[in-house]
């Protein structure tokens, strides 16, 4: 063998080396996707969020008023029924207020828009961090986190030479926003923030 042959076979073993590693690490990714959580896409997006009010009271009582702008998308080529949202609204990881959506149907690509309001007050436990809401009163941005609970079901369909057959899956789903709310008094303005999405 001379050395260009010793060389080309070398770099051709390398090559193919190469190759099966991008198939097998393909592959993982396959199983990975195939077994990790659905194929399906939901998008969840807080687009608009309005603090009117946020404070705590020398009873230690906290009173609130949010309303949240919150779209939802479904890239799928299918459709989406939500059953009844359970909306839950968590400052410095204690629950403060809840609310409920109606369940929705949504079809393809179509956003839909929901407005989850919060306008009520609350006793705080003693465990409450009074030096975390200290620290953002001052400048009248809270961090505050919204869950979204449910299950939905997906319809979709597939064509063959015999007819169009329709499927059907449920899942249980939820969403978690972590947000940064300007008070409405504040010069700050709200970020539009996406949730992570799970189900
Ligand atoms: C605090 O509670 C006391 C007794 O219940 C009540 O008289 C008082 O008005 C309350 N203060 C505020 C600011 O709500
Ligand atoms: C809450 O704030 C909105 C404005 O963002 C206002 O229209 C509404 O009346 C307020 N609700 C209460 C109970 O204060
Ligand atoms: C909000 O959610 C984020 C992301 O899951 C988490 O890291 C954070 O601790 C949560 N904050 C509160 C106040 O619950
Ligand atoms: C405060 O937290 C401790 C430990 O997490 C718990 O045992 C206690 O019941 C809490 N107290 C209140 C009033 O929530
Ligand atoms: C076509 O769809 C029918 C149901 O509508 C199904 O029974 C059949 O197995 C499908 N054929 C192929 C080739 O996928
Ligand atoms: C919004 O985003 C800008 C730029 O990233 C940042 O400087 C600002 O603090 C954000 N505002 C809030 C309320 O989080």
């Amino acid at each position: 063998m001379s050395r260009t042959d010793i060389v080309s076979s070398l770099l051709w073993g390398i090559v193919s080396c190469l190759w099966l590693l991008a198939i097998i690490t393909g592959i993982v990714w396959f199983f990975i996707w195939l077994f990790h959580g659905s194929r399906w896409h939901i998008n969840v997006d807080v687009e608009s969020a309005t603090l009117a009010r946020f404070d705590l009271d020398s009873n230690n009582t906290l009173l609130y008023n949010l309303t949240l702008g919150v779209s939802f998308k479904n890239p799928n080529s299918a459709t989406v029924f939500y059953d009844k949202i359970a909306v839950t609204a968590l400052y410095d990881g204690k629950v403060f207020s809840t609310a409920g959506i109606p369940s929705f149907t949504q079809s393809t690509r179509a956003p839909t828009r929901i407005y989850p309001a919060f306008e009520e007050k609350e006793s705080m436990s003693s465990n409450w961090s009074l030096a975390a809401y200290n620290k953002e009163k001052v400048e009248r941005i809270y961090h505050i986190n919204v869950t979204f609970n449910t299950r939905i079901q997906i319809e979709w369909s597939q064509t063959n030479e015999t007819g169009t057959q329709k499927y059907s899956k449920g899942y249980t789903w939820e969403a978690n926003c972590a947000l940064t709310i300007p008070t409405v008094d504040s010069a700050a303005t709200f970020n539009k923030t996406t949730c992570d999405v799970k189900f």
